[in-house]
């Protein structure tokens, strides 16, 4: 059978940057194909390249065994070709409905709505979704929203569809029906670009794997031929990741005792339900719980981002609840958000400002009334070899960067100020094995030095590797701890369910 899709020596360059040097690879009718490959590899400007959004400098595009000019994504659309991007483009003040139409150019003016609303119900009962389409965008969780991007491609009949990273966002629960949909539509001879760096999924989904590394096609190989090591091996090398040993030093005096918090959402509803918690100087307190049960607000109460109705924070015999000491005590608590987009970054402004952002005023990037440049780019060069991020020339706008290159640099800000307190939500999320690897290192030294985390995470593995207790987090309530070391995932699992230990016997 002709594959599908057939690219051969795809070269494309950036302004002192290649993107890609060198890829080939095919995709054949009804195969889920993989690319794997570390931050900054090539993946998400391949997948571009692919759609039609950038030309490349050299190589070829087969699309069923005919070669393809794109000069736009409409013209891969046409091809039936279809991406669900690694960041979402939707209007959040317009309905489900509304952002479906608008991505539909055939709509007629005056066109039948409900014969639409039809299909498109239709299309979430068959593919078993969970989607009101008279909801406005903003209110979804993200994983909802990636529906909707979804939804779009399948209304278009796509035959090629491409997913960048779309479980970087999703709780297990929705990459599980994610995968019942791709198999579903792998079934129905689509074909299907998967991208992912957690293993475990590239595992159970791929039919084949084709490994970028630098801007390069490296290797693909068939479902039987590869494993998790091999992967990792010829993704990043195996000796690159780096090897690191967590000390037990967790001291008994409380950094934070959080008592009863109660905060109530846009909705009106409660993300922290008489939530209280105790945090240890040095202990990495893992947060577990099913995305949405309150792990956000909590974040943000902890950063000041939000306002507490009612409870009690202590920062040891300081109440810093409402007082404007609980805003010098905020400047010494770092905070990794979910979403790096909105409020982890400055998207225009390049690494080296971004790095400072929070520390701009320090005596060290300061020089009389000016900014000290050369300091600033000292600080930047340290940070950008000490964490591995893949960056233009000097002075390239941080939203260049590829995703997992703007979470390290947020991940290298808030860490290089010391901070008392992180906050980090999904830190590794997005991150390739070995940064992943790096950033569970910094948070773990920083114990070491007496730092306190909080981590919220959603990966058991990372929290039964890393935390010193686990706090497990159900409808805005603290379920009860759990010790790491003994303890089951079958337990953590129940309690997330709202189980309380002591219903368990
Ligand atoms: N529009 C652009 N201008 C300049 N450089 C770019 C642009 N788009 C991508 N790059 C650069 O191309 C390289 C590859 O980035 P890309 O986003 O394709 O990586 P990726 O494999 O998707 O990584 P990640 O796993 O972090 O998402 C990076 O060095 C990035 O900074
Ligand atoms: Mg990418």
């Amino acid at each position: 059978m002709t594959d599908i899709l057939q690219i051969e020596n795809i070269r494309k360059t950036f302004p002192g940057v290649v993107a890609l040097d060198n890829v080939s690879f095919s995709v054949a009718p009804g195969e889920i194909h993989t690319l794997l490959g570390e931050n900054g590899a090539g993946k998400s400007t391949l997948m571009n390249v692919l759609t039609g959004l950038y030309h490349p400098d050299r190589g070829e595009i087969n699309i069923s065994g005919k070669q393809v000019h794109f000069t736009s994504p409409r013209d891969s659309l046409k091809c039936g070709i279809g991406m669900v991007h690694q960041h979402f483009m939707l209007v959040p003040a317009h309905s489900v409905f509304e952002n479906i139409l608008l991505a539909l150019d055939d709509v007629p003016n005056f066109f039948n709505r409900s014969a639409y609303k039809e299909k498109i119900e239709k299309l979430i009962a068959e593919f078993d979704l969970e989607l009101d389409l008279n909801l406005p965008v903003w209110k979804l969780s993200i994983g909802a929203q990636q529906w909707i991007e979804l939804i779009k491609l399948l209304l278009r009949d796509c035959q090629l569809l491409i997913l960048d990273e779309p479980t970087a966002v999703l709780t297990p629960q929705e990459t599980e029906r994610l995968f019942a949909v791709l198999q579903r539509l792998k079934g129905q001879g689509k074909s299907i670009i998967f991208i992912s760096h957690k293993m475990r999924e590239v595992m159970e989904i791929s039919d084949r794997v084709t490994i970028l590394k630098k801007g390069c096609s490296i290797a693909t190989l068939a479902r039987g031929d590869f494993d998790e090591s091999k992967l990792a091996a010829l993704m990043i090398g195996t000796d690159k990741v780096p090897q690191w040993q967590k000390s037990l030093q967790m001291s008994d005096e409380l950094v934070l005792d959080i008592q009863n918090l109660s905060v109530q959402n846009d909705r009106g509803l409660a993300d922290l339900d008489d939530f209280s918690l105790e945090l240890k100087k040095g202990e990495i307190l893992g947060i577990a719980g099913v995305a949405g049960n309150g792990q956000k607000a909590l974040a943000e109460v902890l950063t000041g981002l939000k306002k507490t109705n009612q409870g009690k924070i202590m920062a040891g015999a300081e109440d810093i609840t409402n007082s404007n000491a609980r805003y010098s005590y905020i400047a010494g608590i770092a905070h990794i958000p979910e979403d790096r987009k909105t409020i982890g970054i400055a998207p225009d402004m390049d690494v080296a400002d971004n790095l400072i952002m929070k520390s701009f005023k320090n005596r060290l990037f300061t020089s009389g009334i000016f900014q000290n440049k050369k300091a600033i780019r000292q600080n930047a060069d340290d940070k950008i070899e000490q964490f591995a991020i893949k960056t233009g020339p000097d002075g390239t706008p941080v939203r260049y960067l590829s995703g997992g290159n703007i979470q390290k640099v947020i991940i290298a800000r808030e860490l290089s100020e010391h901070p008392t307190v992180l906050v980090a939500l999904y830190p590794t999320r997005g991150l390739d094995i070995g940064s992943a690897e790096y950033v569970h290192k910094v948070i773990a030294d920083g114990a070491d030095r007496g730092m306190s985390t909080i981590l919220i995470a959603e990966d058991l593995d990372e929290l039964l590797k890393l935390s010193d207790r686990i706090a497990v987090m159900f409808r805005g309530k603290l379920i009860g701890y759990v010790d790491p070391r003994n303890t089951t995932r079958e337990k953590i699992g129940l309690m997330m369910s709202g189980e309380t230990p002591g219903d368990m016997s």
